[in-house]
């Protein structure tokens, strides 16, 4: 264990001396450990760069951003959710392009289940980190799994303050998930406000090349309702605009005095960069979904299985039965009863 330990932060950090080699190797007998070291130590010095292939380590050979790959998955893989591939591409974009950013990234992705936020922040992961969401600097925390006990909320605060800290110190672009963030105690919400704000540091560390990002039902009530609105009004969901919806977003969520999110201050200190809606989808949306998640299982093309499965699926309201209930969610489980 702790030989492998001592290996990675040196094949990470670069580091090749024998001397250190040799310590790392301590348990094994000193002159094969010696022996090794040499060996190993000559063949790293003149290829420095194989040592990077071997581990994940906080390097551009790791992390480095794909701009062709977010807009091609967004374009290919999003569906329905004009404004919000617009926000994202313009969002992590301008971010990861910025050499000097005077603030970490804030995203606050909000709208029904199932319409694409988790699936978008897996998005932006997979842009970013070649490992995507197994990646070690990418860390998902989900309000009821990790931080349910309001009795321990001293202690998830604390928790959560090192693991940030921790983990930016390790690697200064790290990202942070928060799913269910309005499930989450304004408390805890307010211990990581400093993490986002705009500090040259903290302690000594820098979060100015992290990455935050809140997932949340709230708002999402609203957000349907615009989309209905425009769809009983006969116009296209495309024509539906950004700033239709932040208005929304803006009376429901933030002054919502019921919202844990919007207790605290990230709303008036501007530490949220972008506020990014997602609509409802629709029949023919869940259907895009139901093609990508049938070729994902290696399947041939299968309309009527796709669609046998979306039209059994719920929509609402019940009248018109417009937008899905539950969206794309759950669909890859559910299209092995159609095939
Ligand atoms: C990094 O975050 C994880 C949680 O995702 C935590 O378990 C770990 O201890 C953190 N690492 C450091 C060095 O703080």
């Amino acid at each position: 264990m702790r030989v492998s330990w001592s290996l990675v932060v040196m094949l990470c950090a670069g580091w090749s001396s024998r001397i250190m080699m040799a310590e790392a190797l301590e348990p094994i007998s000193t002159s094969i450990a010696v022996g090794i070291a040499a060996a190993v130590t000559g063949f790293l010095a003149s290829n420095p760069n194989v040592l990077y292939y071997f581990q994940e380590c906080c390097r551009s050979e790791w992390i480095s951003y794909n701009k062709t790959g977010l807009e091609e998955a967004l374009q290919q893989k999003l569906f329905g959710q004009h404004i919000a591939t617009h926000v994202i591409r313009k969002a992590v974009t301008g971010f990861m392009n910025n050499e000097n950013p005077k603030k970490p990234l804030v995203l606050s992705l909000h709208g029904w289940t199932g319409t694409g936020k988790n699936y978008v922040s897996q998005l932006i992961a997979e842009s970013v980190y070649r490992e995507g969401m197994k990646s070690e600097f990418v860390h998902l925390f989900t309000a009821t799994a990790h931080f349910s006990h309001v009795d321990y909320l001293n202690e998830y605060k604390r928790n959560l303050q090192q693991w940030i800290k921790g983990n930016v110190t390790r690697c200064s672009r790290s990202m942070f998930i928060f799913d269910e963030m309005d499930k989450m105690h304004p408390g805890l919400i307010d211990s990581i406000k400093p993490f986002l704000d705009f500090y040259d540091n903290l302690d000594g560390v820098s979060y100015r090349n992290a990455i935050f990002v809140f997932l949340s039902n709230a708002g999402g009530e609203k957000l349907v309702e615009v989309a209905l609105n425009f769809w009983r009004e006969g116009k296209e969901r495309e024509e539906i605009k950004l700033k239709d919806l932040e208005e929304v977003l803006s009376l429901s969520v933030f002054n919502n005095k019921n919202s844990g999110l919007w207790h605290t201050s990230l709303i008036d200190k501007n530490l949220v960069d972008f506020f990014v809606p997602f609509l409802p989808l629709e029949y023919k949306h869940v259907l895009q979904c139901g093609r990508v998640e049938l070729a994902n299982k290696g399947h041939e093309p299968n309309e009527i299985a796709v669609e046998a499965m979306v039209r059994e699926m719920s929509f609402f309201p019940q009248e018109e039965r417009i937008f899905s209930s539950k969206g794309c969610k759950g669909i890859a489980s559910r299209l092995d009863y159609y095939l």
